[in-house]
């Protein structure tokens, strides 16, 4: 009797325990739960003077692909399908030596280039970006020199870019061929200054000091402009990069509007998993630092200006390409990307929407060839694996980002560095579904990332209120394995259009194939 009773405990746990497998993820969905405003620079790009990212990426004077003043006319259609909003300028570790003036008028100044070992010609600066970026219709964002650069160096190029005329720099412009000014609107008071590579590398004291100086400046030029404070790039295990950020936000709450913060993660073990749960720790530390914003802006006095957000205006897959050799010279950070790259990058974007109240720009690193999601040789271009995602939130992921309850498995990551030189991690209850929605007027915008290898996950999107209107639209990027990369005979991983999902009611079940990313769009009554 006791035997049948325990038999029977068994098959009625087994029977359980299948059906709980059995159950559909789910994603619940209010319209109501809203998270923030998602700010149209969160889809943001960046270049530098660094390999071939300038230099026969985007510019390339003589080449048949380039137009009259030699941009590549080729990257400029790949850019603008790209949707990019914002582009950050000329670094990077490059902005530390530079000094801009060796960069304008008819004399430009050959010099070494020591943060990644090469001769920067100068043939392409302010206004030749100006161009590219105006061509694009993108906003610039411009990094001024707080290594060896002064304080008056960083007043004299807003001076330059964005005062109408009168004065000598501004004269200086009209009398190099541009006589109307920029209005430049982003700046950013170095890059990543608690680095000891950095050239000019300060203490925190002493960052906050100078970028407090070159701030008043810049801002008695042109009271209208933007400042981005340099917060932590150093997560190494021996660095502090909680105590940098702290020192700077309090000697800089009353002064600067964001914040900019950077990350780069990679996969050297090779272990899956443990890469697809890299994008978690962005948001830990976006978390830590909207806390310590909140602290500082209790005590600030910055009249009717908005609190200080996080600009992630760096972060990327990279670790490749990273070392020696490969990280030097003219073919310096070229990184092949494969799909599950496209994942994270994903991921990441994902969690910058799950955070869309603080985080309000987002700059990829960088556009072109170096660490690029476009690649180039002389004859032509491709579109690498992360461009896809990019570009599917670029063109899809706006208006105000939701709070979603997403109910699925999870699993736990072994202890690991979640890339080169980098602080440990070990993530636990990482969900198999990563996910971020938005709502768009009456157009819901759904992103899933199954991160799962080897299974689909079947899903319940369910609203919490009203219903579906009719048919979603459907975009995946996905391919036959995680390491399928893309070159320039093939592009095998892109989005493609999966048949629209015809939807009435709350409900709707879809099934997350494996190693995928996936948005969703339809509209909502
Ligand atoms: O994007 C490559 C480099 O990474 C940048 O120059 C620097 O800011 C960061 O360390």
């Amino acid at each position: 009797m006791k035997i049948i009773k325990s038999l029977t405990i068994i098959l009625v746990g087994v029977f359980i325990t299948s059906l709980t497998l059995a159950q559909n993820a789910k994603i619940k969905i209010d319209r109501d739960r809203v998270i923030g405003d998602i700010s149209p620079l969160l889809y943001g790009n960046f270049v530098e003077h660094l390999g071939r990212c300038v230099y026969s990426g985007i510019y390339e004077p003589g080449s048949p692909l380039s137009d009259e003043k030699g941009l590549r006319k080729d990257v400029m259609q790949a850019v603008k399908d790209l949707k990019v909003p914002i582009i950050r300028y000329p670094g990077g570790n490059f902005v530390s030596n530079y000094h801009w003036e060796d960069g304008v008028g008819p004399n430009r100044i050959p010099r070494m280039e020591l943060a990644w070992s090469r001769l920067e010609t100068n043939e392409f600066g302010t206004n030749e970006f100006m161009n590219f970026a105006k061509q694009l219709g993108t906003e610039p964002y411009f990094a001024v020199n707080m290594g060896t650069g002064t304080i008056e160096e960083a007043q004299r190029w807003v001076e330059y870019t964005n005062v109408k005329g009168g004065s000598y720099y501004s004269d200086l412009r009209k009398k190099h061929g541009y006589p109307e000014p920029y209005n430049i609107k982003y700046w950013s008071l170095g890059n990543e200054m608690d680095g000891f590579w950095q050239m000019g590398h300060l203490n925190a004291d002493d960052y906050s000091k100078k970028a407090r100086e070159a701030a008043k400046l810049m801002k008695l030029t042109d009271p209208t402009i933007k400042l981005i404070a340099a917060g932590s790039s150093n997560y190494r295990p021996t660095a502090d990069p909680n105590e940098w950020n702290a020192t700077i936000l309090k000697e800089l709450k009353n002064v600067v509007d964001y914040l900019a913060i950077h990350i780069y993660v990679g996969n050297p073990d090779n272990n899956y998993y443990n890469f697809m749960s890299t994008p978690l720790v962005m948001e830990q530390r976006t978390k830590i630092i909207k806390g310590m914003i909140a602290r500082e802006m209790a005590q600030a006095n910055r009249g009717s200006k908005d609190p200080i957000y996080i600009a992630w205006d760096e972060y990327n897959v990279w670790y490749r390409a990273r070392r020696g050799e490969s990280a030097k010279g003219t073919r310096a950070l070229e990184e092949h990307y494969n799909l599950e790259d496209a994942l994270v990058i994903a991921g990441f974007l994902n969690g910058f929407i799950r955070n869309a109240d603080i985080v309000k720009m987002a700059n990829l690193a960088q556009l072109v060839n170096v660490i690029g999601p476009i690649f180039t040789n002389e004859t032509g271009m491709y579109r690498q694996t992360i461009y896809f995602p990019l570009q599917l939130f670029a063109q899809n992921m706006t208006g105000k980002s939701l709070d979603v309850h997403v109910a699925c498995e999870t699993y736990d990551t072994e202890e690991f560095p979640i890339g080169l030189g980098e602080q440990k991690t070990q993530q636990k209850n990482v969900p198999y579904l990563d996910v971020s929605a938005a709502i768009n007027n009456d157009e819901i915008i759904l992103s899933v990332v199954n991160r799962n290898k080897d299974k689909a996950i079947a899903t319940d999107i369910i609203l919490q209120e009203g219903s579906f209107d009719g048919k979603l639209n459907v975009y995946e990027v996905n391919g036959p394995d995680v390491k399928t990369e893309n070159n320039f005979n093939s592009e095998t991983i892109v989005t493609k259009e999966n048949a629209a999902i015809s939807a009435k009611g709350q409900k709707v079940t879809y099934s997350f194939p494996p190693h995928s990313f996936t948005l969703i769009k339809g509209k909502i009554k």
